[in-house]
């Protein structure tokens, strides 16, 4: 059976709207109008830095791409808390309504395959599917050490993937299925985000 935030199309946004983005001080203005939580707004935060990060070092991106890439991180669950039963429809349905450019907007609404239906078709895509579940993870284990990031190891993390009920809301066969759609090891992506999200306040 189909999850019921399944969007039910695959097309988002106006091609005309290409190029077309927000800077980052508005759309940390439409987190805190969209996202009371400062928690969650924290989480969309990691993952904007997280992707602008990768954007730039790997994807050799330059910067109004590694904007893009920032955008769909800090908004991708900008709905999240007002509207958990159409999580995504809501978020996207704004930012077409705004004009964004249509792949922030795809690339939001691939963030989860599973639930949403949409299939990672581009890197930015595949990044936020892989980044997503990891990044929320790595900052919950970093929440229970007493020197939160310091020091923390790849090592430490995959233990706590194999451990069941460390935060079991996570999906591991959705972070298992990211990491089979892009040329990267875990290994890799575990070091980035511990590397890149510490500094985000
Ligand atoms: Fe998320």
């Amino acid at each position: 059976m189909p999850s019921p935030l399944h969007l039910g199309r695959s097309e988002f946004g106006h091609p005309d709207n290409k190029g077309r983005l927000l800077p980052i001080s508005d759309a940390l203005c439409l987190l805190t109008e969209w996202v009371p939580n400062e928690r969650l707004r924290l989480h969309m935060r990691q993952v904007g830095a997280v992707m602008k990060a990768w954007a730039l070092e790997k994807e050799g991106a330059d910067e109004q791409t590694a904007l893009k890439w920032e955008l769909a991180g800090l908004l991708h669950d900008a709905d999240w808390e007002k509207h958990p039963d159409s999580h995504c429809r809501v978020i996207i349905e704004k930012l077409e309504e705004m004009n964004i450019d249509p792949e922030v907007i795809h690339c939001i609404a691939a963030h989860g395959p599973r639930h949403f239906g949409v299939e990672p078709e581009n890197a930015m895509d595949r990044m936020i599917y892989t980044f997503d579940e990891l990044s929320g993870f790595i900052h919950a284990a970093a929440l229970i050490r007493p020197s939160r990031y310091e020091g923390m190891d790849v090592k430490g993390i995959l233990k706590k993937l194999k451990t069941p009920s460390f935060a079991a809301q996570v999906s591991r066969d959705d972070i298992n299925d990211a990491i089979s759609r892009i040329d990267h090891p875990l290994e890799e992506i575990i070091q980035f985000i511990i590397d890149h999200q510490k500094e985000v306040q």
